[in-house]
C-alpha cells in the first residue's frame, strides 16, 4: 500500500520540520537577517499581486516545458543553491539530485554543499549547477573554479550578496556555527529530536565539501567581499559555461552585470538572510526587468512558496523560478517522499494556475495575466498595474544578444 503523502503546501512541509527537526537547524533553515521582516515580507508581497482570472480560453492542451539557457526544462522551476543540506535529512543532497532527474530541473549545489562537487553532477545526471561564493582569496576561489569545471559543470553561479555573513539572531542565541561546537544546550536539543540525531549520527555528521581546496577549514562567517567587479571580470574570461551572477538588486548593478558578458542575473534578496531593510524581491523583479530589457535573462527567488507565486514571478518579468526553503522543509519533514510531494503539489499549481488564466504555456505568461483593481487611473496607476508595468517592462536599452 503506498502511503499517502503528509504535504500538501510548503506550510505543511514547514510545519512538519519543525516538529522533527533539532530547533537549532529547524532555525539555520527558517532563519534571517534582523528581525527577519525582509524574509517575512518576500512572501507576503506575493499576497498583494493578483492574476487576472480568464474564461472559455484555449487551454485544453497545456505545457509547462521552459526554455532557459539553452535548454529545454520540464517546468520554469529549480532548487536554488542552499548550504549544507544534509542537516536537514542526512541523504538530502541525493535526493534533490533525484528531483532533478525525475523532474528534468536544474539545482544548485552551494560552494557550501554538504556533498562533493564530482558526486552531485553524477547523481543529477548533468542537471546540477555550481554555486560559488568567494572563498579566501582570488586564487583560492579559482580553484574551486576550475575543479568544477574539470568535473564537467556547464553553469556556474556567483553569488553577491553577501560580502559579510549578516548576524542571524536564531544562530546566535542556539550557538550554531561552522565548524560546529557542542554546547550544553545543542545536545539536549539533538536529544529531544533522537530519530534526526540517530540518522545523521549514522550517515556522517554533514560537513561543507566544496568552500576551499587549501586545506583550511570552512569558516562560515569570513569576509567574501573579494567578490568585486574585477573579480567578476576575471570569473567571466575564466569560465567557459554559462556564468549566472545571484544577489542583484539594484537596476544599475544589472546594468554592469550585463555588459560584462555575464548570461542571466539571478534577482534574490538571500530570503532575507542578509538585509532585514531590503525591499521584497518580487517588487525588485519588474525594476530589474525594465533595466535589462525583455529578453535578458532573469531567474528569481526569495518568498515563492506556491505555483501561484511562480506564475506571478514569471509575469513580473522571471524567466526561471528557484525555490528555497520549502525545498529543505520538505526535506527536513519526510527525506525524498516529501520533497517528492512538495515538488508535485508546485507542478500542479503552475497548471491550474494557468487554466485559470487562460494560459496553455509557460511562454505566455506576462504582465496581461495580472490583475489591476485600477486599470485606468488618471493620475497613476497602482504599483503593479498593467500600465506601469508595461512602462516598467520598456527597456532602457537594448541588450546585445550573445
Ligand atoms: C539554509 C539556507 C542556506 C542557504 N545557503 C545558500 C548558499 O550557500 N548560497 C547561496 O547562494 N544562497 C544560499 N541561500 C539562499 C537561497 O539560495 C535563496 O536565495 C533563498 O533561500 C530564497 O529565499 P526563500 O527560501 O525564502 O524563498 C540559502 C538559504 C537557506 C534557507
Amino acid at each position: 500500500m503506498t502511503r499517502r503523502p503528509s504535504i500538501f503546501s510548503s506550510e505543511d512541509a514547514r510545519i512538519a520540520a519543525q516538529k522533527r527537526l533539532p530547533r537549532m537547524i529547524f532555525d539555520f533553515i527558517e532563519g534571517a537577517a534582523g528581525r527577519e521582516v525582509a524574509s517575512r515580507r518576500n512572501q507576503s508581497r506575493f499576497d498583494d499581486i493578483l492574476l487576472q482570472p480568464r474564461a472559455m480560453a484555449d487551454i485544453g492542451s497545456r505545457t509547462l516545458t521552459t526554455r532557459f539557457l539553452g535548454r529545454d526544462y520540464a517546468l520554469p522551476l529549480g532548487i536554488a543553491p542552499m548550504g549544507m543540506c544534509n542537516l536537514a535529512h542526512p541523504r538530502a543532497d541525493t535526493q534533490i539530485a533525484q528531483a532533478a532527474v525525475d523532474w528534468q530541473m536544474p539545482v544548485c549545489l552551494s560552494s557550501a554543499g554538504s556533498s562533493g562537487l564530482v558526486d552531485m553532477l553524477r547523481w543529477s545526471d548533468g542537471l546540477a549547477w555550481f554555486q560559488l561564493y568567494f572563498g579566501q582569496s582570488s586564487e583560492v576561489s579559482f580553484q574551486t573554479v576550475d575543479r568544477a569545471h574539470a568535473a564537467g559543470y556547464e553553469t556556474l553561479i556567483l553569488t553577491v550578496d553577501v560580502p559579510e555573513v549578516s548576524r542571524r539572531i536564531r544562530d546566535q542565541r542556539n550557538g550554531f556555527g561552522l565548524p560546529f561546537r557542542p554546547t550544553p544546550q545543542a545536545l539536549l536539543d539533538f536529544a529531544q529530536h533522537p530519530r534526526w540525531t540517530f540518522s545523521t549520527l549514522l550517515h556522517g555528521v554533514p560537513a561543507p565539501q566544496n568552500f576551499a581546496s587549501s586545506g583550511k577549514s570552512f569558516d562560515r562567517t569570513a569576509s567574501r567581499a573579494g567578490a568585486d567587479w574585477h573579480f567578476l571580470q576575471a570569473l567571466r574570461d575564466r569560465w567557459p559555461g554559462k556564468l549566472i551572477v545571484k544577489g542583484i538588486t539594484s537596476p544599475e548593478d544589472a546594468l554592469r552585470v550585463r555588459s560584462l558578458g555575464v548570461d542571466a542575473i539571478y534577482v534574490s534578496n538571500h530570503g532575507g538572510r542578509q538585509l532585514d531593510s531590503a525591499p521584497a524581491a518580487i517588487d525588485l523583479l519588474p525594476i530589474i526587468r525594465r533595466a535589462v530589457g525583455p529578453s535578458y535573462p532573469l531567474l528569481f527567488d526569495s518568498g515563492v512558496r506556491n505555483g501561484e507565486d511562480v506564475v506571478k514571478a514569471i509575469a513580473l518579468g522571471a524567466d526561471f523560478v528557484m525555490i528555497g526553503r520549502p525545498v529543505l522543509y520538505a526535506l527536513g519533514a519526510a527525506g525524498g517522499a516529501g520533497l517528492q510531494s512538495l515538488l508535485q503539489c508546485f507542478a500542479q499549481d503552475i497548471d491550474l494556475t494557468m487554466a485559470q488564466i487562460g494560459i496553455a504555456r509557460i511562454e505566455d505568461i506576462d504582465t496581461r495575466t495580472l490583475f489591476s483593481a485600477v486599470p485606468q487611473a488618471a493620475s497613476g496607476d497602482t504599483l503593479l498595474g498593467p500600465r506601469t508595468l508595461a512602462t516598467a517592462l520598456r527597456p532602457l536599452q537594448e541588450p546585445a544578444r550573445k
